[in-house]
């Protein structure tokens, strides 16, 4: 089974796909690290973050056993990404590595931008995640202040609305809702809200109930 959860920047899709796979007991792939990974590594050599050639080259020699450092969850690295992931040529050479994620028995929940409409059109499951930008810059602002780094809110927000538009209006992959996603609206839930609201979500396609 493949849960596809895609939203924007803060949306706390992350989080329910993390608890979601915990329930399930399935894989989970956050696929913003992939980028993350690769514009660490343009960034780290100094080079263009538009240079698709040496992005490409990055993209295809990812260690996943990096996946786990702390230093890409940072605000640059995040912005950085976004430029990255805009290449075509970088999208193309991570799509098999997601594809056989997700293909992994018994089920795999993967997050990002494009999970539900080009990674894996015929997921189980999809659900797309949103919330207000206010609320996302106040989580991200939170997050960051918890792991010590400086955050000034209004700043955070005009990142995340950068970032939406980048990740919106690119050409290939953009970010968009499939036709055949449930919408959630996280807004104003909390964690455990969320949590219970994807689990509906998956719980009513799994009954076959899947306009509910
Ligand atoms: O979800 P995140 O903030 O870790 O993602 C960082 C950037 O990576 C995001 O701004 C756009 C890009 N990304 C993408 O293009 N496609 C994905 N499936 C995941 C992330």
């Amino acid at each position: 089974m493949i849960i596809a959860i895609d939203g924007p920047a803060a949306s706390g899709k992350g989080t329910l796909a993390r608890r979601l796979a915990a329930h399930y007991r399935f894989h989970h792939l956050d696929t913003g690290v992939i980028y993350r990974a690769v514009a660490r590594a343009l960034l780290e050599a100094g080079a263009d973050l538009n240079d698709e050639d040496r992005a490409a080259a990055a993209a295809e020699d990812l260690d996943p056993a990096a996946f786990d450092d702390p230093a890409l969850k940072s605000q640059r690295v995040g912005d950085a990404a976004s430029v990255v992931s805009a290449l075509p040529r970088v999208r193309a050479a991570l799509l098999q590595f997601q594809r056989r994620f997700a293909a992994q028995p018994p089920g795999a929940v993967l997050d990002g931008r494009d999970i539900g409409t080009v990674i894996c059109p015929e997921a189980d499951v999809k659900i797309f995640v949103v919330a207000d930008a206010e609320v996302r810059a106040r989580r991200r602002t939170l997050e960051a202040l918890e792991r010590g780094e400086a955050a000034n809110e209004a700043e955070v927000l005009a990142d995340i609305l950068r970032r939406d538009a980048r990740d919106s209006d690119r050409a290939t992959a953009p970010l968009k809702r499939a036709e055949d996603a449930h919408l959630l609206d996280n807004s104003h839930l909390d964690i455990e809200g969320g949590v219970r609201a994807a689990i509906a979500i998956v719980e009513a396609v799994r009954a076959g109930r899947s306009g509910v």
